[in-house]
């Protein structure tokens, strides 16, 4: 397996995942080399399910071994909410911003702060499918701190921290976070 193609338009997820293929002499291609993909609609009730979709489509396009990732945010005093949803909490075009506003709102009053970040990672090629998963623990604080990062990452202190995953360095995150270890783990299996 020397070329792999990740079902992905995001630059930063494409050069973080290519710095750490390139030891293994994997090359990595993503979903900007093959302008006739689709975008693929993120419709399943699972992070798993959603990571299978893109890969599989992906793989069937273009005839090599694709990855993908989903990612959610589980918060426990939401019963898990807004989980396989978290792009789409405040509404199907919320912005990051809208998303966290509707978060610390919903949050209000309660003292229950623990929550995890989710990432699910699927191989796909031919009859192989393989899912590599990645949680990061942590609970999210009452107001938003840093400027780093995306998406939730203002109001989440991973376990063990004391500052956000907005304050944190980008090598620190991506060393202890839910899609680090998610990566890692598919770089040991492709290993
Ligand atoms: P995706 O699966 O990477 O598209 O992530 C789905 C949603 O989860 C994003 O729109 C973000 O709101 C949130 N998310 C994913 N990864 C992170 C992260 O590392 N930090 C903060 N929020 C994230």
């Amino acid at each position: 397996m020397k070329r792999l193609v990740l079902a992905s338009r995001n630059k930063h997820k494409i050069e973080e995942l290519r710095d750490l293929l390139r030891p293994l002499g994997i090359d990595l291609l993503s979903a900007l080399d093959f302008p006739e993909l689709e975008e693929v609609v993120e419709d399943k009730d699972t992070l798993e399910g959603n990571a299978l979709k893109k890969a599989r489509y992906v793989s069937a396009m273009t005839g090599l071994p694709a990855v993908s990732d989903d990612t959610g945010l589980e918060v426990d005093a939401l019963a898990g909410a807004p989980g396989v949803y978290s792009a789409r909490y405040a509404g199907e075009d919320a912005t990051y911003g809208d998303n966290v506003r509707k978060l610390l709102s919903e949050m209000d009053g309660k003292s229950n702060r623990r929550a995890r970040f989710r990432t699910a990672v699927a191989l796909v090629h031919d009859s192989l499918e393989e899912v590599f998963e990645g949680i990061c623990p942590g609970q999210i604080i009452r107001e938003e701190k840093g400027d780093k990062g995306f998406g939730y990452d203002p109001v989440f202190m991973p376990e063990g921290y004391e500052r956000t995953f907005a304050e944190l360095d980008s090598e620190v995150k991506n060393r202890i976070s839910h899609r680090g270890r998610a990566i890692q783990k598919l770089i040991e299996y492709l290993k």
